[in-house]
């Protein structure tokens, strides 16, 4: 999988992505490319931004540098277009589903917003002509976007084939947790414990230590159960309307 990623920090990348089974793999099974939007600036003292229409504080970044800069990403991927995704507060929220989606794809642009925004003009052509998405991830506001990139490219690597070989599986993880019959189900995951058995007077709960898998497995999903009713009642009430649905 090809990722190119379109900011004006080139250099904060691939900052922790260099790192852990990202870093291993990057050059194997994924590679990532950055294009600096400073390189198709349309003036000679390098600027992109100019101020917003209707007043108001801040720069929005220019139509025309951005446009310049999704195209030469673009020309990266002579074969099937790639996903093409901005990262926005006022998108779609990311999440596991999202991130499967994205990982079907061998190409992935990621274009990171700055200061006040990218004119309006830019991102509805590119929404129209090339599918493009807007995530957010998360109900908060990052000074732009290149923060929020590295969350989505982590995350969509995890879904990419061969890249967790020998690892924890990503189906066994939060919002990915299997019950007794082996079936996925969307609840946050069981807590984990390792040695020592105590530790400051805190015990490791018995029933990991009986060897009897049936109970360990009962006891996970219990576990799962009560963490995700106390922490995201949320995610506990969409898994009931699916469970009552399919049944
Ligand atoms: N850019 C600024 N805030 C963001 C957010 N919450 N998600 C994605 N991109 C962003």
């Amino acid at each position: 999988m090809l990722i190119t990623v379109i900011t004006l920090f080139p250099s904060a990348f691939p900052g922790i992505l260099a790192y852990s089974i990202p870093g291993k793999q990057l050059g194997k099974l994924w590679d990532l490319k950055t294009i600096n939007i400073r390189d198709y600036s349309d003036n000679k003292w390098q600027r992109v931004d100019d101020t917003p229409y209707g007043g108001g504080a801040g720069m929005v970044i220019k139509p025309n540098i951005i446009h310049d800069a999704l195209t030469s990403a673009l020309n990266n991927y002579p074969g099937k277009p790639p996903a093409i995704t901005y990262m926005t507060p006022r998108g779609q929220l990311f999440n596991n589903v999202v991130a499967r989606k994205l990982a079907k794809n061998d190409g992935l642009i990621i274009l990171c917003g700055r200061y006040e925004g990218i004119d309006q003009r830019v991102i509805d052509y590119w929404k129209i002509h090339h599918n493009m998405e807007e995530i957010s991830i998360g109900d908060y506001v990052l000074f732009g976007g290149e923060v929020a990139s590295m969350v989505v490219i982590e995350s969509v690597l995890r879904f990419v084939p061969n890249m967790m070989h020998n690892h924890t599986s990503p189906e066994n993880e939060s919002f990915e947790v299997r019950d007794i019959n082996g079936t996925q189900v969307d609840l946050l995951e069981y807590p984990q414990y390792t040695k020592p058995a105590i530790w400051h007077d805190y015990s490791v709960p018995s029933v990991l230590l009986s060897g009897n898998h049936l109970e360990i497995a009962k006891w996970q999903i219990e576990q799962s159960t009560q963490i995700t009713k106390t922490v995201r009642p949320d995610l506990w009430n969409s898994y009931n309307c699916k469970k009552r649905y399919e049944q």
